[in-house]
């Protein structure tokens, strides 16, 4: 409570004389004492307890000798009424202005609480108008209160949603809401909190008030996007590496189709130097070039979208499409290790939402492990198998599943949890990457990836991804197309 003006109390005591002087020098037939009772009233915006108590005891004893000086002579029975009816009115003023003055003072010791939490706590009307600013606001937001107070909150904070699609019908419905949002300070720097709402209504159930609790967040999410650009930059190198060990594989898949152009061209030119020449063989040289061009073509185009810094972008896809992508870049490498492909893919192949190039990553990682665990196996068949198929979870979901087993030197199963730790690896070149990043980039897809041993020997690696629906297939295809 603040301390009273002087001119407050110079009006109080003027008005207290006036009422004196109208009550005692121009008897009326009404008793005008009653009106100490405003006076009392008004008292109670700047005085304290005893302050309202002293008010009451100075307007009874002036009522008191009022009606000494106006009726000490005669004693009647209306005065007296009427001398009763102001004393009780000057009493009940007296015990709403202590009551009043009461609340009041729990209400700011309640508010003065707020002030010792960390939190930004305020107050905003059905109008978005500021009626509260704590002392957490002011510190959070620049603001100083009495700037903050009456202006709307929204365009003073600048609020920004990010995952909160159903904001207000979230609130209309429990009086509650939770996200996170973005925020301006008064010095024009963005903050990112966790904010709660909560909705107080009136008796009839209309809201009158939102009290909005925002606590800073903003170095918090400026960790995590450290460490989601490092994660980033770390898949890169070890995707930069992995083509790398994967260079003759692809410099053969490239070469071959120049070579069957080149072949094809000279050929075109013997057919077209005969006396007579055979167009019609040219044609289908020409035809066999341009195919074994796209080739080449399709190559470089993967290789490039591999090696290429690209942040995620998510698309309607199958596992079959990315394994489609990937055995031309690791053809040539099983050749080279003696190692045999069946590939047995599902078909029609259910949707997944993912990357492409991540996956990509994922599934060449467990491919040249596995021509890794089977490049010293000798007395059986160097065999990798890729299959796709759908699993059914419950009566709900589905999961779309690639198994990639081998016939390698196995998993022992004391070592199973230890291969996806980063830096794990058994390999004197190895990084003990490739499996940590695998795991990171299915999990991120919603997935899981595990691996087992195989039924006789080798190992079986399996990723499971959540199946798109078509519905939701049909969904999604729309909003990364409006992206
Ligand atoms: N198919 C497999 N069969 C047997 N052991 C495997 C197989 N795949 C992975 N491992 C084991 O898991 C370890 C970790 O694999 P991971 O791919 O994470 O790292 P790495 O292959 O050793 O190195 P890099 O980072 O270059 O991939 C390997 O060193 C190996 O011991
Ligand atoms: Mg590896």
């Amino acid at each position: 409570m603040s301390r009273p003006t002087g001119l407050q109390i110079a009006l109080m005591l003027v008005g207290v004389a006036v009422i004196f002087a109208i009550d005692t020098f121009a008897p009326l037939d009404i008793e005008i004492a009653v009106l100490y009772a405003v006076v009392v009233i008004a008292s109670a915006d700047f005085l304290g307890r005893r302050g309202i108590l002293l008010v009451c005891a100075a307007c009874v004893l002036q009522t008191l000798l009022s009606y000494v000086i106006v009726h000490s002579e005669a004693f009647e029975s209306g005065p007296v009424l009427r001398a009763l009816i102001g004393l009780c009115a000057i009493g009940i003023a007296t015990l709403a202005a202590l009551r009043n003055r009461k609340a009041a003072e729990s209400l700011s010791d309640q508010a003065a609480l707020l002030d010792l939490t960390h939190d930004a706590i305020f107050v905003r009307n059905g109008n978005d108008v500021i009626t509260y600013w704590n002392a957490g606001a002011e510190k959070l937001y620049g603001w100083p209160r009495k700037e903050a107070l009456g202006q709307k909150s929204h365009a003073l904070l600048k609020t920004k949603y990010l995952l909160s699609a159903g904001t207000m019908e979230q609130l209309d419905d429990s009086s509650r809401w939770q996200g996170e949002l973005v925020h301006t300070r008064r010095d024009g720097t963005e903050v990112w909190v966790v904010s709660r709402w909560a909705m107080q209504r009136d008796e009839r159930g209309r809201p009158f008030a939102t009290m909005e609790t925002n606590s800073d967040i903003t170095e918090q999410k400026q960790a995590e996007d450290a460490l989601r650009h490092a994660r980033s930059q770390l898949e890169h190198v070890t995707r930069i590496s992995t083509l790398g060990e994967l260079t003759a594989s692809i410099a053969h898949e490239v070469n071959q189709p120049l070579a069957a152009i080149v072949t094809n061209g000279e050929a075109s030119l013997r057919w077209l130097l005969r006396d007579e020449p055979n167009l019609e063989e040219v044609r289908s040289a020409v035809e066999r070039m341009i195919g074994n061009g796209r080739r080449a073509s399709d190559v470089i185009a993967r290789l490039r979208a591999l090696a290429r810094k690209s942040n995620p972008s998510h698309a309607v896809l199958t596992l079959n499409d990315i394994v489609a992508d990937v055995i031309p870049l690791v053809e040539r490498e099983m050749h080279n290790n003696d190692v045999a492909l069946k590939v047995d893919l599902q078909a029609p192949a259910p949707l997944v939402l993912g990357d492409r190039v991540q996956l990509a990553q994922v599934i060449i990682n467990l491919v040249v492990n596995a021509i890794h665990a089977m490049s010293q196996i000798e007395g059986r068949r160097r065999l990798l198998s890729i299959t796709s198929r759908t699993s059914l979870e419950d009566s709900t979901s589905q999961m779309a599943v690639l198994e990639i087993e081998d016939t390698g030197t196995g998993i022992d199963p004391k070592v199973a949890n230890n291969l996806f730790a980063a830096f794990y690896t058994t390999k004197a070149d190895g990084m003990g990457m490739g499996l940590s990043i695998s795991r990171t980039i299915v999990e991120s897809h919603g997935g899981s990836i595990s691996a087992t041993s195989g039924d006789r020997w080798g190992a079986l690696f399996k990723i499971r991804l959540p199946v798109l629906q078509q519905v939701e297939a049909t969904a999604a295809a729309d909003l990364l197309a409006t992206d």
